[in-house]
């Protein structure tokens, strides 16, 4: 693969033909922020968070870094006022669902974001979906979902494979950008496989999604 050359905050990078500009930037030494970006993990262009402005043949537009390839002769900003106003925004509406996770305080101090600008409705997941693609794409057990869409979306634990591989795996508690997760596996182990599933003699897994 023949590299490709371009200027990223005003410094001229090479990097391979189908790296993202997140990697790029991420291997020329400079941060982006992320919440649904895993390297492990395909692309999944989710919290929009990365965004930054590319320009191209004179002509800028913003683009999701951790989905866009790298091009030839293309001019990366990945600071601006513009983009630092975006993530700001993206941030307070996060924290209106999230308020507690320090992953989006942390983030809330460096771009200067105001937790309470938007009304408060903690349903504690940010829809980032790094745990579901992780236990389908690395753990490959399958034992996670979404269910429903838009603002009902929610994810949910499959009791029949979770009874039987979650209590050994795990492997995606320490993914979550807010507590959800764990507090979703301990309802539905307590509502669907309180033996805990793989003991003898345990209940059958009942059926049930996470709630908020
Ligand atoms: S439970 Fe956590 S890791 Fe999973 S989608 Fe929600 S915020 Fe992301
Ligand atoms: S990290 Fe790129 S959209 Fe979430």
């Amino acid at each position: 693969m023949s590299d490709i050359q371009f200027e990223i905050d005003g410094r001229q990078v090479k990097a391979k033909e189908e790296t993202t500009l997140l990697e790029a930037a991420r291997g020329a030494g400079i941060a982006i922020p992320t919440l649904c970006h895993h390297e492990k993990l395909e692309p999944f262009g989710g919290c929009r968070l990365c965004i930054v402005e590319v320009e191209e043949r004179g002509r800028s537009r913003l683009v999701v870094s951790c989905v866009f390839p790298v091009k030839n002769g293309i001019i990366v900003r990945t600071r601006s006022e513009k983009i630092d106003r975006i993530r700001k925004t993206i941030i307070e509406l996060l924290m209106a669902h999230a308020p507690d996770s320090p992953q989006l305080a942390a983030l809330a101090e460096e771009y200067g974001a105001d937790r309470d600008r938007f009304e408060k409705d903690p349903s504690f997941c940010i829809h980032c979906g790094l745990c579901v693609r992780y236990c389908a794409e690395v753990a490959r057990k399958h034992a996670l979902g979404f269910v429903d869409r838009g603002i009902r979306k929610e994810i949910c634990f499959i009791p029949e494979i979770a009874a039987e591989v979650c209590d050994d795996c795990k492997e995606c508690f320490p993914l979550c950008p807010t507590s959800y997760l764990q507090a979703a596996y301990v309802l539905t182990k307590a509502l669907a496989f309180p033996g805990g599933g793989k003991e003898p003699g345990a209940q059958e897994p009942k059926s049930v999604a996470s709630k908020k």
